[in-house]
């Protein structure tokens, strides 16, 4: 079993990026946690942090995993193209999202990837991409 994690942009700024609202964990101190525990599980995760949208995009098609956990950072707010890519392959997708979007700019509060979701995480900063891991898991088991 394969899951794709993809970050979008100014991620990889995570643990010195407005600590206060993001957390000061670093990217690959959450892609390390999580994909240890994925292991435990015969999961294997795949990784892409990319602040270009064209590079999420083809990892998107390019993958052959079972399941996507998406940060897509601002994206979220702005891209169509994302969102076509996702429905596009059809692989069962999850956002996430550390800061609750929902108490911040109204600019925030749309996703164009949201109603095409799985679900949504938000709000729990990097214990967030756990609780990711674990629905992507019991999806995949209800679906296997
Ligand atoms: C974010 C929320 C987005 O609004 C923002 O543009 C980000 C990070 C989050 O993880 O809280 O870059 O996706």
């Amino acid at each position: 079993t394969k899951i794709l994690l993809l970050n979008g942009p100014n991620l990889n700024l995570l643990g010195r990026r407005e600590p206060e609202v993001y957390g000061y964990q670093t990217l690959p101190e959450i892609v390390s946690d999580i994909t240890a525990l994925a292991a435990k599980d015969d999961v294997n995760i795949e990784h892409l942090q990319s602040n270009a949208e064209h590079e999420l995009i083809n990892a998107i098609h390019e993958t052959d995993a079972d399941f996507i956990i998406i940060n897509p950072g601002a994206f979220t707010h702005t891209s169509i193209a994302l969102r076509d890519a996702l429905l596009g392959v059809a692989i069962p997708f999850l956002e996430i999202h550390l800061s609750n979007v929902h108490a911040r700019e109204p600019f925030r509060q749309h996703s164009y990837l949201s109603d095409v979701a799985i679900g949504v995480i938000c709000g729990f900063g990097a214990q967030g991409y756990e609780f990711a891991l674990q629905a992507a898991l019991r999806h995949l088991q209800k679906s296997a």
